[in-house]
């Protein structure tokens, strides 16, 4: 295998000086574009008093206002659109939860841009023009499947696009097809490594040297989880559709150390969610990113909700951001408690007799919030087991969290399987009370 670095390409290869040069050139071009050509973007800077001239240096991006994902819903469907619609080549669009979904758009040279940094990814995941990649993001709307498709040709892969679901056909296209990379949700590979299991196959023994994981939050610890029960290089991929999609930010195999910013497409800050102001590098606050060369869609000031800070770069000269262990939208307030679901799988994951599959439900007792943790017993942990893992679950969160929920150890099987994102919280809370 030729060494990682004579592979990299020309965006990767630029020293500092040039990137931050290059970086400045394409940001005012892109204000520029959103500001001739999307009405919400003249309107938005307009009221700040700030036009795309008075970006002199990277630091002024500070002065530009942000974009929520409330003003793409506003602007739903494409108002948000900097090109004619004859330009937009391919659609995504958010499966949008609550109220309006939002729609994304890209030309030729976006889905083109796009391309190449899925495939950087890949590359810096430890995947090689000839690997055969099997893609079990979904399909479809979602921008995983397509994205990581596309991508992993790009880069000169033999692609089989497995989509989700189906699972054990899944398992079986793994062995008969022989592919090394696999491009999935890290709570999907855990469903997979079920129905390895139910097949009599053991995960250990697959082509797999290489997964690509990402869409949701996972932690260090279910990095070890599927990489000892899989025997693969587990690294995290990191994108959001108003951004581009999966490729804007991707962890070096050689170091598994956080992931790389394709910051030569994609500038990223930090800020203090709260009051929006730009926090000094290093430290922990919301992230938001402006797209450099996008056409379709330039973004500008994107508030993510997704909580990390940046570092500097290790395996690559961009800057890294830390594993993004939670969005705000997930952080649960327990008793003024500030809580992630993160942080339960850390707990749940290194507590013996339980499977790496739980859920936590959000219910309200008078006028306080409680939270009981559901966490499966392995199969094979009697009751005395399960008893000490319902124990050291409660005792783990008091210590590392400090508040108190309720612990129930259901019986194997029996918690709901991810096909895709999964969803940790079930809010089973009055709705409107108080
Ligand atoms: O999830 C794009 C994607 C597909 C990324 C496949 C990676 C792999 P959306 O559906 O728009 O796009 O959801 C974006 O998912 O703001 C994060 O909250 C979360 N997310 C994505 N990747 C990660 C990750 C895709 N590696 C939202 N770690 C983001 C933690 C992630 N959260």
């Amino acid at each position: 295998m030729a060494d990682a670095t004579d592979l990299l390409d020309a965006g990767e290869r630029l020293g500092p000086d040039e990137l931050r040069a290059l970086q400045l050139e394409r940001l005012r071009a892109s204000l520029r574009h959103a500001y001739a050509h999307v009405p919400f973007y003249r309107e938005s800077f307009d009221k700040a008093g700030v036009r795309p001239e008075d970006c002199r240096s990277l630091a002024d991006l500070a002065r530009f206002p942000f974009t929520t994902k409330a003003d793409l819903r506003a602007n739903y469907p494409y108002g948000m659109f900097a090109v004619p619609r004859e330009r937009i080549r391919r659609l995504h669009a958010s499966s949008g939860t609550t109220g309006r979904p939002t729609v994304v758009g890209y030309t030729d040279n976006d889905l083109s841009m796009w391309s190449d940094m899925v495939a950087r990814s890949i590359r810096a995941a430890g995947g090689r023009p000839g690997d055969i990649v099997h893609v079990a993001y979904g399909y479809g709307l979602f921008t995983g499947g397509l994205g990581a498709h596309y991508g992993a040709e790009r880069l000169g892969c033999t692609v089989v696009p497995a989509s989700g679901g189906m699972t054990a056909r899944q398992v079986q296209l793994i062995q008969d097809l022989e592919p090394s990379v696999i491009m999935v949700t890290p709570s999907y590979m855990l469903t997979l490594l079920d129905e390895f299991e139910r097949q009599g196959v053991d995960p250990r023994t697959t082509s797999l040297r290489v997964g690509v994981f990402g869409a949701e939050p996972w932690t260090e610890r279910m990095r070890r989880e599927i990489e000892e029960r899989f025997a693969i290089d587990a690294v995290d991929i990191y994108g959001l559709s108003e951004v581009i999609g999966p490729g804007v930010a991707q962890e070096c195999v050689e170091t598994k150390d956080g992931l790389h910013v394709w910051e030569d497409h994609f500038y990223p800050e930090i800020v203090d969610p709260v009051t929006g102001e730009v926090l000094p590098e290093g430290e922990r606050g919301e992230l938001v990113f402006t797209s450099l060369t996008k056409e379709a869609m330039p973004v500008v000031r994107y508030r993510t909700r997704d909580l990390t800070r940046l570092l500097p770069g290790t395996a690559r000269a961009f800057r890294r951001m830390e594993k993004v262990t939670g969005r705000s939208d997930d952080m649960v307030i327990l008793r003024g408690v500030n809580l992630f679901p993160t942080q339960i799988e850390e707990i749940v994951l290194r507590t013996p007799g339980v499977a790496p599959h739980f859920q936590l439900r959000l219910t309200r007792e008078g006028r306080l919030d409680a939270l009981t943790v559901r966490a499966e017993a392995r199969p094979d942990a009697p009751p005395e087991v399960r008893e000490a893992a319902a124990r050291a679950i409660v005792a783990g969160v008091k210590d590392g969290i400090g508040v108190s929920v309720d612990v129930e150890i259901v019986e194997p099987e029996s918690l709901e399987r991810s096909v895709g994102k999964i969803r940790r919280i079930v809010d089973l809370r009055p709705r409107n009370a108080g």
